[in-house]
């Protein structure tokens, strides 16, 4: 199903992190689809720029953009797996307190703030706020353990939409809040895990999320959403 079935002809779409491997193919494939009236993206080097751990640049990107909404969709594709010196932990032994502190910065703390300020550019129409999230940060369906940053910044990224679902339903009667999995994409993200060999194409998976997203339900305040279209166990 397009996703016009759900948001309408003429939806507008916002994508935050538009220069990774995820969000800039879902922003081409928006920039694609002929019902799509308008899709900005912005990153931390566009020209409105946007770092998701500094509140101050949220708040200027979000007065930059206030002007162009409402929007129909909003993405969020940022995320941090690994980075010098960071790796996911295999085991206790290996927890450190400035790494963990680092993960949720970037894949829990900077979309709080991101979701604080930016629900309010969100259409009172029927609307969906998507922030790209990962299966391992099911905490049901964690059954091989180890990665304790990287699954505890996404599970708690999860209840954070989960709870934003909760309380925007009140004002946006319409508006679904998606943790959405992507599956295994190729990316720099992914790629010392081996996403090179068995991952997915950025754009066959952006094409894939995008149809999933057309099915949620308008019933659905929140949902954890596969790219596949199955639902995940919160
Ligand atoms: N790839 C996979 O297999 C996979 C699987 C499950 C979940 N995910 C999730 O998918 C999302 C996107 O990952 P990806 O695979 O597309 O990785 P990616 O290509 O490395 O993209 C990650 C993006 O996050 C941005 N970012 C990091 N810190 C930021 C900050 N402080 N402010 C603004 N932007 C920031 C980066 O921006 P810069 O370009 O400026 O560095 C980069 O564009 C992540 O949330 C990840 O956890 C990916």
């Amino acid at each position: 199903m397009p996703l016009s079935k759900t948001l309408g002809v003429a939806y507008k779409a916002l994508v935050i992190g538009v220069n990774g491997a995820i969000g800039s193919a879902l922003f081409e494939a928006l920039q694609k689809d002929p019902h799509c009236s308008q899709v900005i993206g912005v990153s931390r080097t566009s020209d409105i720029p946007i770092d998701i751990t500094d509140e101050s640049s949220i708040q200027n990107a979000y007065g930059k953009l206030f002007t162009q909404g409402p929007f129909d969709l909003i993405l969020l594709a940022t995320g941090i797996l690994h980075e010098d010196g960071i790796a996911p932990e295999k085991k206790l032994d290996a927890l450190q307190l400035d790494h963990l502190q680092r993960i949720f910065q970037v894949n829990t703390f900077g979309p709080a703030l991101i979701i604080k300020h930016f629900h309010r550019l969100l259409s009172k129409q029927r609307s969906l706020f998507v922030c790209v999230s990962a299966k391992v940060g099911s905490i049901e369906d964690n059954r091989l353990g180890g990665w304790y940053s990287y699954r505890a910044s996404k599970a708690a990224l999860n209840m954070l939409i989960k709870t934003a679902g909760i309380e925007v339903r009140r004002t946006h009667p319409e508006t679904s809040f998606v943790a959405l999995h992507p599956g295994t994409v190729k990316s720099r993200l992914s790629s010392p895990f081996g996403s090179q060999k068995t991952g997915q194409i950025p754009a066959e998976a952006a094409a894939k999320m995008l149809v999933a997203l057309s099915g949620i339900p308008v019933t659905a305040p929140s949902i954890f959403l596969s790219y596949d279209g199955s639902t995940i166990p919160w």
